[in-house]
């Protein structure tokens, strides 16, 4: 009898685990993903009063490397006086992106919109005095991209925020919760004037760090912003409540596990504009990456720091000009697209169409003129160069007719076909991709 009782309860157990695992992956909520991952690229933009002097947003006073006082003084040149919103969504747009997301507030508080939530925002205390965002979102709109706001949950100069500096805690939530209220009130009342403004497809939180769910209100904040809208997503720093991933700076090495996320990624060592920092990664290296980034199953937000005047710095609208010309070419091979194989079929990034029937090679550099798969058992209908048209041959060697081993397929892969950052090759299956995995060991018989 107590076996039963025990065997009812493991039953029991197993049946609420696969209950609860079900309910976690709500199919609208993969429906409510789909536009986002299948977008791939994205563009990050930190425009703030820290493009002044060119110096970390907001961390700079945060650690101390500059007083609050000094740090404000850079609302006196945040002019925005060459602003212009439509050539920004007009180089996102051409970059490949399908989205972006910009900083309407980072952790020093100060806000790009008309806030009514206090004075610190372009409006009420920058040179600029004018609402520098909603012309932006206007833009997104215009050219068809979707609209994600970032926003710091932490706010470094508010007065009844606990966190000032590095040494600084204003006070602990435990002792003072009206003060903490407050707070709540003013970053909530801020969210819910970007809500009804702007009603973005994606926010994007951050600095989650500093409390946890419980004191942010996460769930409400949640509850409220799906309410408003169903569809909209929430990347994850919201301390867990949200429905993506965000890795930071460094490109995965080995495929999340998470079924969406983005990676996001400064173009050289900062998040804002700073003259300093001519560290720019390459234009080869930033396809590097979101060819990663594709492989892998994720997206790529790339970040550009605007000038205080608003002008884009020039370093940086030339990767978005050339990441545009390459995504552009190889469209076919990037957006809708699924994960790759393993790295046992083919030294390198792949990916999939999403039937799967369609097998894209990413080569870089130069092949050698020849590529090969391993253990396609598919037959190969055709093979031609993404976004240049040329059919490819290719030929199959170490194949016999009494094993089911594939053998190895090689491309021919003429010099004349390369592309300058990364050739891409579209192998049509006469199905969807059927992979040989087995493990190999001594023939019994033959
Ligand atoms: C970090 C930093 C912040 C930056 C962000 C971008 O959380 O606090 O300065 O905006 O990453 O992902």
């Amino acid at each position: 009898m107590k076996r039963y009782l025990a065997l009812l309860i493991i039953f029991g157990l197993l049946f609420s685990c696969s209950v609860s695992f079900a309910q976690d992956l709500k199919p609208e909520t993969h429906a409510k993903m789909e536009w986002f991952k299948d977008a791939k690229l994205g563009i990050f933009i930190h425009w703030g009063i820290y493009a002044v002097n060119g110096i970390d947003e907001s961390w700079s006073f945060f650690n101390n490397y500059i007083s609050h006082e000094d740090y404000l003084k850079q609302l006196d040149g945040f002019t925005a006086k060459k602003y212009d919103p439509e050539y920004w969504a007009e180089i996102i747009k051409f970059s490949g992106a399908q989205y972006s997301v910009i900083t309407t507030r980072h952790h020093d508080g100060f806000a790009l919109w008309d806030s009514k939530f206090g004075d610190l925002n372009a409006v009420k205390s920058s040179a600029a005095k004018r609402d520098v965002l909603t012309p932006f979102v206007k833009a997104l709109r215009n050219n068809n991209l979707k609209v994600g706001l970032y926003y710091s949950l932490p706010d470094w100069s508010y007065a009844d925020y606990t966190h000032h500096t590095r040494d600084i805690n204003r006070y602990k939530i435990s002792d003072e919760p009206k003060r903490w209220n407050k707070y709540l009130n003013y970053y909530q009342g801020q969210m819910g004037e970007l809500m009804k403004k702007y009603n973005p497809d994606l926010w994007w939180f951050d600095g989650d760090w500093e409390h946890n769910a419980e004191e942010w209100e996460a769930d409400k904040l949640r509850a409220m912003l799906l309410k408003h809208n169903p569809e909209t997503i929430l990347n994850s720093r919201l301390r867990g409540k949200g429905d993506y991933e965000t890795p930071e700076q460094g490109p995965p090495v080995v495929r999340p596990v998470a079924p969406y996320w983005e990676l996001c990624l400064t173009m050289n060592d900062s998040w804002g504009y700073q003259h300093n920092d001519k560290n720019y990664k390459t234009p080869q290296q930033v396809i590097d990456i979101f060819v990663d980034c594709v492989s892998k199953g994720g997206n790529l937000l790339l970040d550009i720091g605007p000038k205080a005047d608003g002008t884009i710095p020039k370093e940086q609208v030339n990767v978005l000009k050339e990441l545009g010309v390459w995504t552009n070419k190889h469209k076919e091979a990037i957006y809708g697209t699924e994960k790759g194989i393993p790295y046992d079929h083919y030294y390198g990034a792949t990916a999939l169409s999403k039937d799967k029937t369609i097998l894209y090679v990413f080569v870089n550099g130069n092949a050698n003129g020849q590529i090969a798969l391993k253990g396609v058992t598919n037959k190969i209908n055709r093979i031609w160069v993404v976004g240049e048209g040329t059919k490819l041959r290719h030929k199959v060697i170490s194949k016999v007719y009494w094993s089911k081993y594939p053998g190895i397929t090689y491309i021919d892969l003429p010099e004349q076909v390369l592309d300058k950052y990364c050739t891409v090759l579209a192998v049509l299956l006469d199905g969807p991709i059927d992979l040989y995995r087995e493990r190999v060991g001594a023939i019994e018989s033959n």
